[in-house]
């Protein structure tokens, strides 16, 4: 029955995502992250599978299963996400970045566990690689697709991110909103494309919304490439 019902729009495609937070150690048993569950990633993960893509998921620490006919690469840190996602760009036709990556890692990580003492501590912090700006510069006749975390001037983020990383479209998420964004089972989201359109998307579940950005990206396929 599901073979009759699926759509299979995504055919010969592969679609590389990134989903969920990264992990930057700052000791070894202390880390820094962030509160993304890796939700929107893997529904647009299922989604794409059941759209007939070959999918390759590279995945921060999350609380969730692998989609069903999903390639699972697990990372923890930036860096690490950066080497999966060079490894695996090479054979994609999509890529779309849901993940939360951490903007700064600690360079030198401390071998033992930091003592504490009763003075103020300070930690220096280096910049990760940006892995989504890296794939905009070697991006080819490949989709690329950014999110953008927001909570505040979530158009003009969006846009200016979408043109500096070379994307042909950017899901913005205004993550301070209730009920939606980071760890929510619901998302609402504005998608801006490199056409200049702006389309918002109502209120949904994640997995709904999956789809129809998936639909934005094959509609935009068309009009970039005819
Ligand atoms: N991204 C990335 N590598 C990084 C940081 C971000 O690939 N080191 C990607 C994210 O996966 C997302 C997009 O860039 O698709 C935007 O992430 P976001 O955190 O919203 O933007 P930044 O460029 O990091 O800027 P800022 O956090 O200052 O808003
Ligand atoms: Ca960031």
């Amino acid at each position: 029955l599901r073979a009759l019902t699926q759509r299979h729009d995504l055919d010969g495609e592969t679609v590389l995502l990134t989903a969920g937070p990264t992990r930057e150690p700052l000791d070894p048993v202390r880390f820094i992250s962030n509160r993304s569950s890796g939700k929107m990633g893997y529904s647009l993960a299922e989604a794409a599978a059941l759209r007939g893509a070959r999918v390759v998921l590279v995945s921060g620490p999350v609380n969730l299963p692998a989609p069903e006919g999903v390639e699972l690469v697990p990372v923890q840190t930036a860096q690490e996400m950066y080497d999966a996602v060079m490894v695996h760009l090479e054979a994609s036709s999509i890529v779309i970045k849901t993940a939360a990556v951490a903007d700064y890692h600690v360079a030198n990580v401390p071998t033992q566990k930091v003592k504490k003492s009763a003075m103020r501590l300070s930690l220096e912090l280096d910049p990760t690689l940006d892995i989504l700006a890296e794939v905009g510069r070697r991006k080819q006749d490949r989709l690329l697709i950014g999110f953008a975390a927001e909570t505040e001037n979530l158009i003009a983020e969006a846009r200016r991110k979408m043109q500096t990383k070379n994307c042909d479209m950017v899901v913005a998420n205004n993550v301070s909103a209730d009920g939606v964004g980071f760890e929510s089972d619901q998302n609402e989201v504005v998608l801006v494309l490199s056409t200049g359109e702006i389309q918002p998307l109502p209120r949904a579940s994640k997995r709904a919304l999956a789809d129809q950005i998936l639909d934005q990206v094959l509609r935009l396929r068309l009009a970039l490439h005819q």
